[in-house]
């Protein structure tokens, strides 16, 4: 088995920061935490399934030594995000970060949506992020705490769309318009906003709802990026352990594209020339330089 790599930031960068990871017993969520605890941190990871977290938090516990609070809460239900809240104070005393992260979706032609399968996305996604930034944005504001950091994980479709996850690029365009409203409204309390927009990144959770069965044979995600590889997780945890940590104390209302460069080859107009055999191009070349003045 090869060795994790180590983080960029030195091991104590988040020593005494308390950080919020929704969605943070699988996946990215998960990775995120484990990078946010090796670099001192405590974390509070979140979602609907306790068991699911109660299993991450002692897994996360073991491999890094830190903190590791586990709270189920939808955070579709305001009601449980203020009791979120509350159990991080209870057991840390404050909240430095939160990390929006939680969210669902799911691959589907639109017309075949009912309307309840729109909105549940959106619900997750949008209002989710939403709850939670007003909850623990409230409670910075009302203790007249500062240093906060608010990350969220969009989507590189948050500004391009996509056909066959309309709710999905409907509900990160919102959360990308929460950031840099929040970004510029609430930086006078000390709070920051941010994002990262992450390109593909193998994970069950995504993998098991954008590419099941033979389409993951089908539409290599791999291909589609200049660099021609997935993202590994760490590289997106150091990136999230910077946007949280006071190293980036200057950057607000910023989206950070982690992609590999796909979203702008699919955005180039002529990047399909990739698929021209390299032997062509001078037979390319000399009929271009034949175009004289017509
Ligand atoms: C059409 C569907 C559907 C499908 C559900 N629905 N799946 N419609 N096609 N495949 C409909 C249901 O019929 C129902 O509508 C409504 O959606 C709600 O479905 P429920 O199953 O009741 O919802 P719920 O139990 O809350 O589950 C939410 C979920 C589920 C989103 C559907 O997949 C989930 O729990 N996901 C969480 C994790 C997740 O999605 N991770 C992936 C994130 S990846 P009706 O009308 O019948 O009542 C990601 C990557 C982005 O965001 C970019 C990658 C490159
Ligand atoms: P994932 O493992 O499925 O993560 C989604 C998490 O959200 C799960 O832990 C899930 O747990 C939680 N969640 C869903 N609904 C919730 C709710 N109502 N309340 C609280 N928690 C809820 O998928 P992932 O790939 O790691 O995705 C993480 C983030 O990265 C998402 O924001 C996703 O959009 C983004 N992203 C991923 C990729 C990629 O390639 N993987 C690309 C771009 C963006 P429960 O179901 O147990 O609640």
């Amino acid at each position: 088995m090869t060795a994790e790599p180590k983080s960029m930031l030195r091991e104590d960068a988040l020593k005494d920061h308390v950080i919020v990871v929704t969605g943070g017993g699988t996946g990215l969520g998960r990775s995120m935490a484990k990078c946010f605890l090796r670099l001192g941190a405590s974390v509070v990871i979140t979602s609907r399934k306790q068991e699911v977290l109660d299993k991450a938090a002692a897994d996360l516990a073991a491999e890094t030594g830190g903190a590791v609070l586990a709270v189920a809460c939808d955070v579709r239900k305001y009601l449980e995000v203020e009791q979120l809240v509350q159990r991080c104070v209870e057991r840390f005393g404050k909240v430095d970060a939160l990390v929006n992260n939680a969210a669902g979706n799911f691959i589907s032609p639109t017309e075949r949506l009912s309307s309840k399968a729109f909105e549940v996305i959106i619900d997750i996604v949008l209002m989710g992020s939403v709850n939670c930034t007003l909850a623990f944005g409230k409670h910075w504001i009302a203790k007249g705490e500062t240093n906060k950091a608010v990350l969220n994980i969009t989507t590189t479709y948050a500004w391009t769309g996509s056909g066959y996850v309309v709710p999905s690029a409907c509900a990160k365009a919102g959360v990308l318009a929460m950031t840099r409203s929040l970004a510029v409204e609430w930086a006078k309390y000390g709070i920051r906003s941010n994002a990262i927009a992450p390109g593909p990144f193998p994970t069950k959770g995504a993998w098991d709802r954008l590419l099941p069965g033979e389409l993951m044979e089908r539409f290599s995600l791999a291909k589609r990026v200049p660099l021609q590889r997935m993202g590994e997780h760490h590289e997106l945890a150091d990136l999230a352990a910077y946007l949280v940590s006071p190293f980036s104390g200057y950057v607000n209302g910023e989206v950070v594209t982690i992609d590999g460069g796909e979203w702008l080859k699919g955005a180039g107009q002529f990047s399909q020339l990739e698929a021209v055999e390299p032997a062509m191009w001078d037979a390319i070349e000399s009929m271009v330089r034949g175009v004289k003045g017509s």
